[in-house]
């Protein structure tokens, strides 16, 4: 029997998408198993429930809250994620631009969750972002991580529509529930090795995708 795979999650705030693999990871329902957990905040909550659940954690200072993190800093994750044995590497609201330590440890082997439907509204605030362009639909997508923001080949995206009355604050609401359930799916696929990259497609996840329509949008 092959090896379980092992995740390393990186998180700066409130840690809902780290709590939603946990979850599947707990539930064996992840194909692979969540050990550690990083973040750049002392403040975070995801920090706090990683060492609720007995896991492992490591928190780097920087006086900047945004952009790169100094190499320094970076590296020290790695050796944390390294110590771990960590085969792959998920950012769950982790705020910051990954640089070359964290790509040249973990090439192919990164993935993010970003609230809109990439390429549109990369960066801050997505959904703010989308409901001020006119966008009707946005969504959520998990891609692999590349030098660049948000740039990454995309593994899994899920479609929510814009209603008239969304404030930020609801489009997020409704886009975080399919975060929560794309991600793990993204996870599952790639420790199962289904995963092939073909420039920037990636390939093997559309049988995947076609079963996301289980979360329905309320009626408004
Ligand atoms: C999530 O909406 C995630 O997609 C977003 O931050 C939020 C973190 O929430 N990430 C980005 O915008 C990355 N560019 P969480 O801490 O509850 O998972």
């Amino acid at each position: 029997m092959s090896r379980e795979m092992r995740v390393g999650v990186l998180a700066s705030g409130r840690g809902s998408n780290f709590e939603a693999l946990w979850n599947a990871s707990e539930a064996g329902e992840l194909g692979a198993r969540i050990v550690c957990l990083a973040s750049d905040n002392p403040e975070s909550v995801a920090l706090q429930r990683a060492r609720d659940f007995g896991l492992p954690t490591c928190c780097v200072e920087s006086s900047k809250r945004r952009g790169r993190l100094p190499r320094e800093a970076e590296s020290e994750i790695v050796t944390f994620l390294r110590s771990h044995a960590v085969d792959l590497v998920c950012l769950a609201g982790f705020m910051r631009i990954i640089g070359e330590a964290l790509l040249e440890a973990f090439p192919g082997a990164i993935l993010n969750i970003h609230p809109s439907l990439l390429p549109s509204f990369p960066g801050l605030d997505a959904q703010r972002q989308a409901l001020e362009h006119g966008a009707k639909v946005s969504g959520c997508t998990v891609h692999l991580v590349d030098a660049g923001v948000d740039s990454g080949p995309i593994v899994l995206q899920a479609v929510v529509p814009v209603r008239d009355d969304d404030t930020a604050a609801t489009l997020a609401a409704r886009i975080l529930e399919h975060e929560h359930e794309i991600y793990p799916r993204a996870v599952r696929l790639w420790a199962a090795g289904r995963l092939r990259v073909e420039g920037r497609r990636v390939l093997g996840a559309d049988r995947e995708t076609s079963r996301s329509r289980h979360i329905q949008e309320a009626k408004p």
